[in-house]
């Protein structure tokens, strides 16, 4: 009988792409991953350090496993990810029942090392960092569901060390795969039915730059030429890094989507240059204008922090009016949070917590009305949906994602009764919702491949 683990991811999308890596290695090592932990003979936990909170929801989830493994001394619990690299042995002071704790370099080893925890090895602790990326010699799992969209990391760590951020600390220098790895990923994706490839990585405009690999634009272009492909997008982007050439990708890359996340932070260049973010207002404003124009339509989201120290009312009312100038189609904000490592955390005038909620649900308010008048201006439009499967709660209905990143729900009565997944129909928008679109697929708009001109001018 097959061996079965239980996989709980927390955090980004770098995790679930770990995660993902990580069920393959383990399923070669003849492990079936399981939906519940109810029967698993592993538990592996994918932990995120980028929030005090986030790490506080590992802790809360690896204390409820205690009374598993009481009732199953046999069960092995591992901590992967971002709170294991951090806090290495720490982890096992905290919660005494773990068995396993595995940095993000060394997620490879996974198999090997349970196997030492399966022929008695107790408590293992593995977090070195490596200057390698490990290639992924493993298949998918066999069973595992067909993927619509799929991600590939393309680089991973970060050389910026922005003044509240962990990211260097956890997932080491920045380190990018080279452009024969990373095609060789997405071609055997695109060959096993994938449509839609998300490169990945912490920075992924620096890509390649310190091992003097062809540039992020070029990397781009040689993906979109897959065949098969129907789209393509990357995430996350650092402003400062954000070239010419990546703006005239837009331009030029018709299967590249008009989607971009660039997380500003704050919209005030006292905060900016507290923050270390090395870019200001103005140059943000600038480059979210030539996106713009050399790809009209094109959605621009962004990550915020509330209340980072020192932030005035005068700073935080730049970062207000920063978000109705640029008009974000989409926006994550948080309140600031003190993660040891980072150099923020010694700043002496920290912003009190009442007043970080307060100017955070300010925030969420603005913003989320700016996307909720966007989605409404799409009624009537037709977008190109890729289709992810049906939709959660209504058989009747389905899910996928237009070209800005844009969740829409629709209604395909007039569509042929087969499966859509994997196709890109074309459906009427006919109700923007605050997080997603609703409508209808317009009869005889299924199939065919992205076009450019099908996508929307906002
Ligand atoms: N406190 C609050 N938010 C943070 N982020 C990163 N570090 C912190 C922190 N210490 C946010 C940033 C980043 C996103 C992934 O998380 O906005 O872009
Ligand atoms: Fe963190 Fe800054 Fe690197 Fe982004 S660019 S991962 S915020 S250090």
């Amino acid at each position: 009988m097959p061996k079965r683990v239980f996989i709980k991811t927390m955090g980004c999308q770098m995790n679930v792409n770990d995660s993902d890596l990580m069920a393959r290695a383990l399923a070669s090592a003849g492990y079936e991953t399981i939906p519940t932990p109810k029967g698993a003979d592993l538990i592996l936990v994918n932990t995120c350090a980028i929030r005090e909170k986030a790490e506080q929801k590992v802790y809360s989830f690896l204390g409820r496993l205690a009374a598993l493994k009481a009732k199953n001394p046999g069960l092995l619990i591992a901590v992967a990810g971002c709170v294991a690299q951090n806090q290495g042995d720490a982890v096992f002071s905290r919660a005494p029942h773990v068995d396993l704790v595995l940095g993000t370099h060394e997620t490879a080893r996974l198999p090997e090392l349970v196997r030492e925890l399966s022929h008695g090895r107790r408590k293992i602790t593995a977090t070195r960092f490596n200057t390698l990326i490990p290639e992924t010699p493993f298949p998918p799992a066999p069973g595992a569901p067909r993927k619509v969209s799929a991600f590939v990391t393309i680089m991973q760590g970060c050389d910026n060390f922005c003044a509240y951020c962990v990211v260097p600390y956890v997932r080491g220098r920045e380190m990018s795969r080279t452009p024969e790895a990373v095609l060789g990923e997405a071609r055997g994706l695109v060959s096993s039915g994938v449509r839609e490839i998300v490169l990945l990585g912490q920075n992924v405009n620096s890509y390649g730059k310190k091992e003097g690999l062809p540039s992020f634009s070029r990397l781009l272009e040689k993906v979109a030429e897959i065949p098969g492909l129907l789209r393509l997008r990357f995430t996350t982007s650092h402003p400062k890094d954000l070239s010419p050439e990546l703006v005239r990708a837009f331009a030029a890359i018709d299967k590249l989507c008009p989607h971009i996340h660039l997380p500003v932070q704050s919209g005030s260049d006292r905060v900016l240059k507290r923050m270390k973010r090395g870019t200001t207002r103005a140059e943000y404003i600038e480059k979210a204008a030539a996106l713009r124009e050399a790809r009209p339509g094109i959605a621009i989201t962004s990550d915020f922090i509330a209340g980072f120290p020192g932030e005035t009312e005068e700073d935080f009312d730049l970062t207000l009016s920063l978000i109705e100038t640029v008009g974000f189609d989409s926006v994550f904000a948080f309140q600031y949070s003190d993660r040891p490592v980072a150099p923020s955390s010694r700043f002496p005038d920290k912003v009190p917590e009442k007043e970080k909620a307060r100017r955070l649900n300010r925030l969420l308010e603005l913003a989320g009305n700016i996307s909720r008048a966007k989605n409404e201006a799409l009624v009537g439009v037709v977008e190109p949906v890729l289709v992810e499967g049906r939709g959660a709660r209504d058989t009747g209905q389905w899910t996928g994602r237009g070209p800005t990143n844009r969740v829409v729900n629709f209604d395909a009565k007039d569509a042929p009764p087969e499966d859509l997944t994997g196709r890109i129909v074309t459906v009427r928008v006919e109700k923007g919702l605050p997080h997603s679109l609703w409508g209808q697929v317009v009869p005889g708009g299924s199939e065919g491949t992205f076009r450019r001109e099908e996508s929307h001018a906002a």
